[in-house]
């Protein structure tokens, strides 16, 4: 196909035509751009393809840094300046949020302190001793060396992978404030692991192989504003320490002195020690139990002793907790509240909810429920992973 104008950039970074009305993605390209392309997939409703020549490029395109970025796709706007990935990220959240939920918002989008090398976790493929990432919504693996959004630590490690000698299966690489390494390998055969190498190059704080440690220890420390965080190796945490930072400085902006509060999906603790020093009690309800362990100990670390861990299901303890309730911190995973937790957040009644999302589709959602009974007095887009299409944002909103 010749002559393709790209008219505007989706919900995925990628560029999108018209041809014959019908709907065309097409990947590594910006609005105003004149390109030929090859149709690579023809459905119903819309096409996908590529570009095989450039004839007009926008001003707005840069030279991609990643080496990989054509085949990866893992971050989709590389190809443009960091300022107008912040401008896609606002217009992102604000056309989403008023397409579903009739909520038309004026959204600030911070930007992250660091927009490369922030990640303080990957998850890599292993196919053949080559290891990657897999292309979006396929199986076929990109060999890579390097990632740029990876913290130095990980990025450094990398180029040693071959020293576990896993043949085929993930391993997933976090790092935490000392540099040191959580390795965590998912392997069907038993990797031949050259663990003296590996410890005289980098801080391998520990190895975990399907989930039984074979070395070090099976968690570290993370430390986000003076505050300490034991962190297992499935315990979820924010991938971007500095915008981790800046959600702990907005809540404290945003909650009051309190009698009690929730935190609901509350990982190792973070969010609810963030602000225990305001309020007389915390509930921090999690599901993973070595994220509720960790954020026990998190407590007492960081001498917060009101606050009770409930270790289960959101939707299930959140029935049991019968204290009034001024605020509630919610974090939940992508896919938002599910409708028993909705409609009891609702019928708790509290004053104010903050609701820190990592996905604005099912946020908007949620917000087009609550919005019967609360006001949104703020959305604020957090940039947590530039340079790619993902929005995370903390929203307020106070009972009318
Ligand atoms: C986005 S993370 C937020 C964690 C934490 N608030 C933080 O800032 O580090 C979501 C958390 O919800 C937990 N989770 C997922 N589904 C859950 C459920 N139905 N009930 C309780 N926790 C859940 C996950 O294990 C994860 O720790």
């Amino acid at each position: 196909m010749e002559n393709i104008r790209i008219e505007k950039i989706d919900n995925m970074g990628r560029g999108i035509c018209y041809i014959d009305n019908k709907i065309t993605f097409v990947p590594n390209t910006l609005p105003g751009e004149l390109v030929n392309i090859n149709i690579t997939k023809e459905s119903k409703k819309y096409n996908e393809g590529i570009v095989t020549k450039y004839l007009e490029t926008s001003p707005d395109r840069v030279e991609s840094l990643c080496p990989y970025f054509d085949s990866c796709g893992g971050c989709a706007l590389l190809n443009t300046s960091y300022s107008n990935t912040l401008k896609y990220k606002k217009e992102k959240l604000e056309s989403i949020i008023l397409k579903y939920s009739g909520l038309k918002l004026d959204i600030n989008v911070i930007e992250s302190p660091n927009d490369l090398h922030y990640r303080n976790k990957i998850t890599l493929k292993i196919k053949n001793n080559e290891y990657g990432y897999y292309i979006s919504e396929t199986h076929k693996l990109v060999k890579i060396d390097d990632c740029l959004l990876a913290e130095q630590s990980i990025s450094d490690f990398i180029k040693d992978i071959k020293y576990l000698g896993i043949k085929d299966g993930e391993l997933v690489i976090r790092t935490n404030y000392l540099n040191e390494l959580l390795l965590v390998i998912d392997s069907k055969t038993k990797p031949q692991i050259d663990i003296d190498y590996l410890t005289n190059n980098h801080k391998i704080k520990g190895i975990i192989l399907n989930n039984k440690l074979v070395y070090g220890e099976s968690s570290f420390k993370e430390v986000i504003n003076h505050l300490i965080f034991n962190v297992s190796y499935d315990s979820f945490f924010q991938v971007n320490r500095e915008i981790c930072r800046i959600i702990f400085d907005k809540l404290n902006e945003y909650i009051d002195k309190s009698k009690c509060i929730l935190d609901l999906y509350s990982g190792v603790g973070t969010l609810g020690i963030s602000v225990s020093h305001k309020v007389d009690k915390v509930y921090s309800l999690e599901i993973v139990k070595n994220a509720t362990l960790n954020g026990i100990s998190n407590a007492k670390l960081n001498d917060a002793s009101n606050i009770y861990f409930m270790l289960g299901k959101v939707e299930d303890n959140i029935k049991k907790i019968k204290d009034e309730i001024d605020t509630i911190i919610l974090d939940p995973p992508r896919a938002g509240l599910d409708k028993v937790t909705r409609d009891f957040i609702t019928r708790m009644n509290p004053q104010k909810i903050i609701y820190i999302s990592c996905d604005p589709m099912t946020l908007a959602r949620d917000l087009k429920e609550l919005s019967l009974n609360y006001k949104v007095k703020e959305v604020t887009g957090l940039d947590m992973f530039p340079y790619t299409y993902h929005c995370e944002s903390i929203t307020v909103l106070e009972r009318r």
